[in-house]
């Protein structure tokens, strides 16, 4: 078969196809990357990879070559875990969190997620979709080509609605992928501070509501200290999985609750975030097979310690890496300073980091039929780096190498600008 694209000359090649693991790689660095390489793209497929020289059989009259000038290509990145959509801005805390006053105490008294809440529900849906636009604009720019969005800046049905409708906007509009996800459980709102039970029982009302409308795939839920409960978390997630959602949990953020146990039990996709996970924790997480998606920089923004990702990873859990981008906790759409916390901080090695955000960032949105690597029949989403080694991306931090990157085989960033 001819391909419409060939991108030959390719440095490295992080196909994130996943090999069979050598005596000396971590059961995260069982990825494939290859040297002197090329990509053959059909029908924004992937057709083909492998060491160069490119097979003869794939070129045709109209197919364009394109000389990847022995730079670094990856999958397109996939960010499992955002708060996409929502306005305003919390700078006001800043302050706050520089004088030690904790995320939990801001939230308590009414600020955090709550004031966001508060602008949010007043914002408009075309305003909420063009803020968020931007923000996908910079992810893309970054070498982002999936994002999830989850809701939870409405807290109550019809909030909630407009916020997953915007997410189907935003598919529509940007090309960059979304996957929405429903996050009523996300605080209690204001309303409902003297009743919280009450609340739960809206959110158990909402689900039906939300899925008769098809706008959210995944159910998810801040589980911690002084917001949901284990006991209410598991309710709501348990209606949820009746209901027909997919499952993920805020597990462990804070305090260790006991949430990445809940994971195992509910038989949830991904535990997110994990900072306080217990061994038991992560034993639950390994047996039922449950992504640990772990989002650094929210610790490195907060000042907080990090997941225990080497344990995780020793113990044979699979990692997803993701940005947690919020108006709170994590003000970044920055994925590479992201791999490069999990580098310096973590200890993570880069096909480590590299299967972290693309093949399992994919698992976590069980997507990874049709994404997170570069195998033949799944989407042509890929990024070109200005460098020719996988290592320097991690070296040289904070700044942005991406220099191109495709969206199901076509030039969405050209010279780190968009181009779609
Ligand atoms: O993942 N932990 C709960 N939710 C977000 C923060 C949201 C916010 O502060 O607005 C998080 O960190
Ligand atoms: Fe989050």
């Amino acid at each position: 078969m001819k391909a419409d694209l060939i991108l030959y000359n390719i440095g490295t090649l992080v196909t994130a196809k996943e090999i069979e693991k050598s005596s000396i790689m971590t059961n995260m660095e069982n990825i494939e990357i290859i040297d002197d390489a090329y990509l053959a793209v059909k029908d924004g497929k992937v057709l083909e990879t492998g060491k160069q020289p490119v097979p003869e059989e794939l070129k045709g009259e109209n197919t364009v070559m394109t000389d990847a000038e022995y730079k670094v290509v990856t999958p397109g990145i996939v960010d499992s875990h955002t708060h996409l959509v929502f306005y305003g801005s919390r700078e006001n805390e800043l302050p706050l969190k520089i004088k030690g006053i904790p995320y939990l105490e801001i939230l308590r008294n009414g600020g955090g997620i709550l004031s966001t809440v508060r602008a949010t529900r007043k914002a408009t849906k075309e305003q909420l979709t063009e803020k968020a636009l931007e923000t996908l604009d910079r992810m893309l720019c970054f070498g982002v080509t999936t994002v999830e969005s989850k809701s939870g800046y409405g807290l109550n049905l019809e909030e909630e609605i407009k916020q997953l409708e915007v997410n189907r906007e935003l598919n529509k509009r940007h090309p960059i992928d979304i996957v929405s996800t429903f996050m009523g459980a996300h605080a209690v709102p204001e309303e409902y501070k003297e009743k919280p039970h009450e609340y739960i029982d809206e959110i158990i009302k909402m689900l039906p509501e939300i899925k008769k409308r098809n706008l959210a795939e995944f159910c998810d839920i801040f589980c911690e200290d002084e917001v949901f409960s284990v006991d209410e978390s598991r309710k709501i997630l348990n209606t949820a999985k009746k209901e027909g959602f997919k499952l993920k949990i805020h597990a462990d953020e804070i305090v260790s609750l006991g949430g990445a146990e809940l994971a195992g039990e509910v038989g949830a996709v991904s535990a997110e975030h994990l900072m306080a996970v217990s061994d038991k924790g992560i034993e639950e997480l390994y047996k039922n097979k449950v992504i640990a998606d772990i989002l650094p920089a929210t610790s490195f923004n907060l000042g907080k310690n990090y997941a225990p990702v080497r344990k995780m990873i020793d113990k044979g859990v699979d990692i997803a890496i993701s940005s947690d981008y919020n108006p709170g906790s994590c003000p970044t759409e920055n994925m590479q300073l992201v791999m490069q916390i999990c580098s310096s901080q973590l200890k993570m090695t880069p096909a480590e980091i590299f299967k972290g955000v693309t093949l399992n960032g994919a698992r976590a949105l069980t997507l990874d039929e049709k994404t997170g690597s570069l195998e033949k029949g799944k989407n042509a989403d890929f990024v070109v780096y200005d460098t020719d080694n996988i290592n320097y991306i991690f070296y040289n931090f904070g700044i942005n190498h991406v220099k191109d990157v495709y969206k199901n085989g076509k030039l969405v960033v050209k010279n780190k600008h968009k181009v779609y």
